[in-house]
């Protein structure tokens, strides 16, 4: 099964996306995850990307539609993948019909407020990507999939997460009319308990 996941930043994309790997055996390719990962490397993407990333910016086109071609051909993905913030513009999501086949785009819906009650307390993993939230912690700061530390994302801050949310509404909103006319959008509200929104988000999915 290849899906999209859809949805402002915070939604829960990346949450559910994780979830989803290990159930269905499928990777996860958040490309968030991999330009973090370039900029930790310190790799001409990731010097490229941080300055757009860090004021809450897209990334330019082709260097994310780039990363995603090529690792859509690695073997892992041969029998489905989840795409966690791509396609993120109309130009990314054209590009990707060129290379992919889609079979579904699940649109997580999450009001502004709720958003920044969640980016503002989120830790995460630079490592391996784990996500967590403060309030799951116990005011412990290490992974407890590999060990590093837990960290805040320098676009988890307040006046970062209103860029943020500005860019989707002007960028990324529009790609839920785009597989909506395809056929392919499957919307959830996100509103809910991680487990509640996870059970209505493979009820979507027809799991
Ligand atoms: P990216 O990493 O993709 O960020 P995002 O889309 O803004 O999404 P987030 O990771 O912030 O949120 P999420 O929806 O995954 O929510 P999560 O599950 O973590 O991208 C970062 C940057 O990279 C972009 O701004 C851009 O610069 C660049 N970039 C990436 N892709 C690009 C592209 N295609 N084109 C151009 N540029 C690109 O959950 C959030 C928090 O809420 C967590 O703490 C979680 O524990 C908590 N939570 C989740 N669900 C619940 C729940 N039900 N109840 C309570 N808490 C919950």
């Amino acid at each position: 099964m290849n899906l999209i996941f859809l949805g402002p930043p915070g939604a829960g994309k990346g949450t559910h996306a994780q979830r989803l790997m290990s159930e269905l055996g499928i990777p996860q390719i958040s490309t968030g995850d991999i330009l973090r990962k370039a900029i930790k490397n310190e790799t001409k993407t990731g010097l490229e990307a941080k300055r757009y990333i860090d004021a809450g910016q897209l990334v330019p086109d082709e260097v994310v539609i780039n990363i995603v071609k090529e690792r859509l051909q690695e073997s892992d993905c041969a029998s489905g993948y989840i795409l966690d913030g791509f396609p993120r513009t109309v130009a990314q999501a054209e590009a990707l019909d060129t290379f992919a086949t889609i079979d579904a785009a699940l649109n997580l819906s999450v009001p502004d407020d709720m958003i920044i009650r969640r980016l503002s307390g989120r830790r995460v993993c630079l490592t391996c990507g784990y996500t967590t939230h403060i309030s799951q912690m116990n005011g412990n700061d290490v992974c407890p999939a590999c060990g590093d530390k837990l960290i805040q994302r320098k676009d988890d801050m307040p006046e970062t997460i209103q860029n943020r949310l500005s860019v989707y509404a002007a960028q990324t909103a529009p790609l839920v009319e785009y597989y909506d006319r395809k056929g392919l959008l499957r919307t959830v509200e996100g509103t809910g308990t991680v487990e509640e929104n996870h059970a209505a988000v493979r009820k979507a999915l027809n799991l």
